[in-house]
């Protein structure tokens, strides 16, 4: 299926992938096509193994360093482009983006198959990443060819991305894998910039929006924020920070997880559901530490994206 061109979704440890093979370019635009996604926004390309992965491309030293600490997780590395692969994973760029995905079904899928997978997150574009089977389905349908099922995604947030050919390297995107974690597994500097306009390409803020208008408000200003909005007719949805009381106009509640990891575990599955039942979504930015910087970068992002 994946040697004629054709798309399977697979779970990772982040989000679920929709695969295709990364060395022709008519799996690969199809990708791009399911996705409605424009082609200048470069896809991740998934090894079973850094043994694997050095087959195909050349690695700098940092992308050797973090890899050998990190892989297989939930880290991406830029890297220089390989001849071997469809250019079109690159979107246009002289610069490839690699990964050696956790979950086991990821890496017996790319191993069986021989070759690395082109893969972005397995939604529409513009939709918040699919986190299970039943996320893919409904979102994708028919245009996916076959799904994977592994389950739950345990982390639940797209991978940290680090630029390796820039010195200092650049942290593009924030994920699970922390910024000190990544410094302590090198030997070389890495600067910030999964903030700023210049971080990875197509990182832009609509691509973690969920449909419902989401607005960030302080803790202890919640009640009154759902209150607000809810007095104006739109029927609210809360994603309630760990031991606040539950507002009364809320048409549907979830309580946070106080502990990062279940935090993002849950995040996308709880946008989605609050979706279901909301035209406004009203949360909080929980403390950045470990992973809830991750989950604090996305509520971030969904909320510019819904002015
Ligand atoms: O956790 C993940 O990374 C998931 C799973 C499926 O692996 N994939 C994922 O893919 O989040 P996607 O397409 O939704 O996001 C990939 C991002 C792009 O939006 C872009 O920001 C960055 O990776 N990227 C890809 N190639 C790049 C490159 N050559 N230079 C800089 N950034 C790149
Ligand atoms: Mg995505």
């Amino acid at each position: 299926m994946l040697g004629a061109g054709g798309l399977v979704a697979f779970p990772t440890e982040t989000v679920y992938g929709l695969g295709a093979d990364a060395t022709r370019d008519d799996g690969v635009e199809r990708i791009f096509r399911v996705k409605r996604r424009p082609l200048r926004h470069p896809l991740i390309a998934h090894f079973a193994s850094l043994a694997m992965m050095r087959d195909w491309v050349e690695l700098p030293p940092m992308a050797v360093e973090l890899g050998e600490r990190f892989w297989p997780g939930p880290l991406t590395c830029v890297v220089r482009r390989s001849a071997r692969l469809s250019p079109l994973v690159s979107g246009g760029l002289d610069t490839l983006a690699v990964r050696v995905p956790g979950h086991p079904l990821a890496r017996a899928l790319i191993a069986a198959f021989g070759s690395p997978l082109a893969a972005p997150s397995a939604n529409r574009f513009g939709r918040v990443s699919p986190t299970s089977a039943e996320h893919v389905r409904t979102d994708l349908g028919s245009d996916v060819d076959f799904v994977l099922d592994g389950g739950a995604c345990e982390v639940g947030v797209e991978s940290t991305i680090v630029d390796c050919l820039s010195e200092p390297g650049r942290l593009l995107r924030r994920g699970s894998v922390t910024l000190d974690e990544l410094c302590a597994a090198t030997t070389r500097a890495i600067e910030d910039a999964s903030d700023t306009a210049s971080g990875a390409p197509g990182t832009l803020p609509a691509h973690y929006a969920p449909e419902a208008r989401l607005v960030l408000v302080e803790r202890d200003q919640f009640a009154e924020a759902v209150a607000r909005i809810a007095a104006q007719g739109a029927r609210v949805g809360a994603l309630l920070p760990p031991g606040r009381p539950r507002p009364a106009q809320a048409v549907h509640v979830i309580e946070l997880e106080s502990d990062p990891i279940l935090l993002a575990r849950n995040l996308y599955r709880s946008l989605r559901e609050l979706d279901a039942h909301c035209d406004v979504i009203v949360a909080s930015l929980p403390p950045e530490v470990g992973v809830g910087a991750a989950v604090a970068d996305r509520l971030r992002r969904a909320a510019a994206a819904s002015h």
